[in-house]
């Protein structure tokens, strides 16, 4: 395979584009993609990469840059970069260490299992996504401090600076960004006191200049006093007041709580590549493992990519991982999740026994498996490798885009409104459509499910691929999706970025594909097969790393957003 990536990469050199100036290109592949000396950073704004570039070029380590971005995209990315949310960050150390940081929200100490149920046990619309009830304790600042304090290499004063920045001083939105704001305006009137500053006389217009006073004093505060500066002292007394307004249920004690842990990454074997990804509480990485496995044993390649044979296998492997997730998934602080049966050969063997080449298995006469025999989608990833060969990815959300749209008072901050990944009653679907049970019900101090799904694949022993995906339940169907158009199609990081993809959740019983995914050849035989189809509109945004052998990295940014990879 190497062979093929070394003539792209040869031939992209030859053919490379004059650079631009901020860039030092070695060579292009397609406008949002650079292949460049030493580290690169991909994020879902031109904004967040430039500066978690900026953090490498001057001495920082990979992490130092991750932690950077992380900050800036609360600043320039307020649709899903936050420090109102949570995330998973999964580093990989150039020795080959490898380390997850799960800054996932957390329920609140006043939360119960039936919070969003009336009186008849019915679900109150709204109650889990829209309301200052929907949040959960946020993660992000505490992870990020706790990942500098791990492997930070600059201060972290210098790692935030550039978010406080940017903040103060404003930056150009860009035109998805001001359609967005605009979109949202009515939701950000209604469910906020004052004018928030994503809320202008006028519309917003690309290029308009988005300042956020607030959210850069907040930052100032976390830069000057750490931990303290967000969950004690002005920051934390702003959100409580906030959540008084609100009938809100954070509370002091909940902030000063608050702890983000380290966990152990799960891998897997897949054809001789090792794909690192992330445990629970994200669903994500089990999902990603038990496709590989499931998919494994048949020959993708010789079957082609997308033909309606490939897709149908595909389909019925997700179909398998989804109704598991219903069943098993949680917070392991909370509940035994079975994850080492749930990804053993053997027992996803026996998951596939069922699986009929010619014919669609009904979601209605597959339940989950017993693994006692033998996890607006909005949310954004970025990926981040530098010189050395140390390596982030590292997925953060708000759930919603702009989380429940309120801003913490004077904070600045959007909150999040992550509650609503818990199963709010069990088999009642949440706003991604997944349906839960009891090891994903409400108790306080738990963390939702989630399933965001940061990877990293090796081979022999060697850093090859970093990525990951915004997307709600898509992430671990997309994250799988460009893995097997590397490792089993031999595409380039940049057109497997770009393919088209197409995702089944068991519920709803369709697959549901970009327009580009599934021709008419391929749709008309799974539908034969007994598969629903539904075209949708795009399925996850990847941002992506591949390192050659060479050391040389191609950074891939996913044109199904304002993605943008920076390097040198
Ligand atoms: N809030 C989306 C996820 O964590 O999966």
């Amino acid at each position: 395979m190497y062979k093929i990536i070394n003539s792209l990469l040869v031939f992209f050199i030859l053919t490379a584009c004059s650079p631009k100036s901020e860039k030092k290109y070695v060579g292009f592949i397609e406008d949002q993609d650079i292949v460049v000396d030493s580290g690169a950073v991909v994020s879902a704004h031109p904004q967040s990469s430039r500066i978690g570039v900026s953090i490498l070029k001057k001495g920082g380590n990979a992490i130092d840059a991750a932690i950077a971005t992380e900050f800036a995209l609360a600043v320039c990315y307020p649709e899903a970069g936050n420090i109102g949310g949570g995330g998973f960050m999964l580093i990989r150390t150039s020795d080959g260490k490898t380390d997850v940081i799960d800054y996932r929200e957390k329920a609140p100490s006043g939360s119960s299992r039936d919070m969003y149920l009336d009186k008849s046990g019915n679900v109150i619309p709204g109650f889990s996504t829209d309301t200052h009830l929907s949040s959960g304790v946020p993660g992000t600042v505490d992870g990020m401090i706790k990942a500098h304090s791990k492997y930070g290499k600059l201060p972290f004063k210098e790692l935030i600076q550039p978010a406080i920045d940017l903040a103060e001083h404003g930056f150009p939105v860009t035109l998805r960004q001001a359609q967005d704001l605009n979109s949202n305006r009515k939701t950000f009137v209604e469910r906020n006191s004052f004018k928030t500053a994503f809320v202008k006389d006028s519309l917003w217009r690309e290029g308009d200049t988005l300042i956020q006073p607030a959210l850069a004093e907040t930052l100032k505060r976390i830069r000057d006093y750490g931990r303290d500066g967000f969950y004690a002292g002005k920051t934390a007394r702003y959100l409580i007041k906030e959540m008084k307004r609100g009938n809100g249920i954070i509370s002091e004690q909940d902030l000063m709580d608050y702890k983000s842990v380290s966990r152990q990454s799960i891998s897997t074997l897949y054809k001789g590549f090792k794909i690192i990804t992330v445990p629970p509480p994200s669903g994500g990485g089990i999902i990603l493992i038990q496709l590989l496995k499931m998919t494994e044993p048949y020959p993708l390649k010789e079957w082609r990519f997308h033909s309606a044979r490939s897709i149908h296998l595909i389909t019925e492997a997700e179909r398998r991982a989804f109704a598991d997730r219903s069943e098993y998934a949680g917070d392991p602080d909370f509940v035994e999740v079975p994850e080492k049966q749930l990804v053993s050969q053997k027992y996803l063997n026996e998951r596939m026994k069922s699986f009929n080449e010619n014919h669609a298995t009904s979601s209605l006469d597959l339940g989950p498996g017993s693994p006692e025999k033998y996890i607006s989608e909005e949310t954004t990833h970025y990926s981040v490798v530098d010189a050395m060969g140390n390596a982030v990815a590292a997925t953060t959300t708000l759930n919603n885009g702009f989380g429940n749209s309120i801003v913490a008072d004077s904070a600045g901050f959007l909150l999040n409104n992550e509650m609503d990944d818990f199963s709010v009653k069990p088999g009642f679907p949440n706003m991604y459509g997944l349906v839960g049970g009891e090891a994903n019900s409400i108790k306080p101090g738990k963390r939702m499910l989630s399933s965001m799904t940061p990877t990293i694949v090796e081979k022999n022993g060697k850093l090859l691929l970093v990525l990951g995906s915004p997307g709600g339940s898509t992430i671990p169907t997309t994250v799988f999706q460009v893995v097997i158009n590397v490792l089993d199609y031999g595409l380039s990081i940049g057109k497997a970025v770009d393919a088209g993809r197409f995702h089944h959740q068991w519920y709803p019983d369709w697959i549901s594909f970009e327009k580009n995914a599934i021709d008419s050849l391929a749709s008309d035989k799974l539908q034969k097969m007994g598969h629903s189809l539904k075209e949708r509109a795009a399925l996850g945004s990847v941002n992506a790393i591949m390192i050659f052998p060479d050391g040389k990295k191609a950074a891939a940014a996913d044109k199904r957003g304002n993605n943008s990879s920076y390097g040198y």
